[in-house]
């Protein structure tokens, strides 16, 4: 069979991890003679916008349309504003395409210790779906009076029943295939007393469908504080696209950082291609040192492999940066080591061989 990757690597250690995973790519093609790759590589970034006076092209989604999947680096750079780079490019995609399930496992690998100490794997191993195309992050809003006292900006949360309808509907499937079958859900229908009451009404609704899942409401605060204190009490976790984004990077953060930490942008109807992406960003602080973690963007091609249902060699791709990590040889800085991000891709791709 053969599958067409759209390819952005973006900006920073985009670019730098993006070669990684591509290198994974390659020996899964090679160790598995059924399956063919073809990549289109687009150099939408912000050295992009600096010459065109935009992130992509008119057109843009209209040429990624047809691909099967894209992988994506990140985006950002000190010469754009961020609020530019993002809204031009990531978001764009995310919505014009209808991913609207951003999946993110928080799993402690083996030969990782959190730095919760006190935990150990088993109690490290559950998966936050984010809503991906409304929410806190939409452009309604504006800005009023500027040069008076009064000088002020508004934006607006958008909760739409449908919205909130099928991403619940996607949690509660991801739960049921789970062993734990248990739903928590982020809320703060204590102070956001418009968008997020009704949020709360429509899980409330839709949780009628799901008698066997066991579901939970929990004020986003105090859900924070239980990433820390319980997290063994997790499962699937819900959240709108900012609580979503906030609690995955205190997420990562458990699991041993953002080297870690991988996401699908996923269109489950498989309507558009959906996006395969590190969570992170583009890493100004250590980009051109050949030094960033490329496990997150690796671990991403195995989400891939999934959505293609291709579990096997999802497993495969997950298995070899585990089995890499329990022999502690080969770690980037991030992870206490010395060795380059060429390095770390390597040694995975060498294990994946080896398997
Ligand atoms: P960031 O995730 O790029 O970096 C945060 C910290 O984590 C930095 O100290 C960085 O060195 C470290 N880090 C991140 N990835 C790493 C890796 N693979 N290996 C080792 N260390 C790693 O977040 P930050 O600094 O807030 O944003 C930097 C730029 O990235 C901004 O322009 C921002 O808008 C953009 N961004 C883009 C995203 C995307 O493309 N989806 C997501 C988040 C941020
Ligand atoms: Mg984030």
């Amino acid at each position: 069979r053969h599958y067409s990757i759209a390819v952005i690597p973006g900006d920073g250690i985009g670019p730098e991890v993006i070669n990684e995973s591509l290198k994974v790519l390659k020996t899964l093609e090679e160790l598995h003679g059924g399956i063919r790759f073809s990549y289109e590589y687009f150099d939408w970034n912000c050295q992009y916008y600096l010459q065109n006076g935009r992130m992509m092209p008119k057109d843009g989604l209209e040429q990624l349309k047809n691909h099967d999947v894209i992988l994506f680096g990140a985006v950002g750079d000190p010469s754009v504003p961020d609020h530019i780079s993002v809204w031009e490019l990531i978001l764009p995609i995310r919505k014009g395409f209808q991913q609207y399930v951003n999946l993110r496992p928080i799993r402690l690998l083996r030969g990782i210790d959190s730095p919760l100490r006190y935990k150990d794997h088993d109690d490290l191993d559950f998966i936050v779906v984010r809503e991906n195309t409304e929410g806190e992050y939409s452009d309604m809003g504006g800005r009023l009076h500027a040069g008076t006292p009064f000088e002020m900006a508004i934006q607006n949360n958008v909760i739409t029943r449908q919205g909130s309808e099928r991403i619940l509907q996607y949690a509660y499937s991801l739960a049921e295939r789970r062993k734990k079958k248990h739903l928590t859900v982020a809320t703060k229908s204590n102070a956001i007393n418009h968008t997020m009451t009704f949020w709360d009404e429509v899980v409330n609704e839709v949780r009628k469908d799901y008698p066997h899942i066991q579901t939970q409401l929990y004020h986003i605060d105090a859900l924070a504080a239980y990433f820390v204190m319980k997290p063994e009490s997790l499962d699937v976790v819900l959240g709108s696209n900012l609580f979503g984004d906030i609690l995955t990077d205190l997420g990562a953060a458990i699991v041993g950082g953002l080297g870690l930490a991988p996401s699908g942008n996923i269109n489950p109807e498989k309507q558009f291609p959906s996006m395969f992406e590190a969570i992170h960003g583009s890493a100004p602080d250590i980009a051109g040192k050949g030094i960033a973690n490329p496990i997150a963007q690796i671990w991403s091609v195995s989400l891939m492999m999934d959505h293609l249902d291709l579990p096997e060699l999802g497993k495969l791709v997950l298995d070899s940066i585990e089995d890499v990590l329990v022999e502690g040889i080969v770690r980037t800085p991030d992870l206490g080591g010395s060795c380059t991000t060429k390095e770390m891709g390597d040694a995975i791709v060498a294990q994946m061989k080896k398997s």
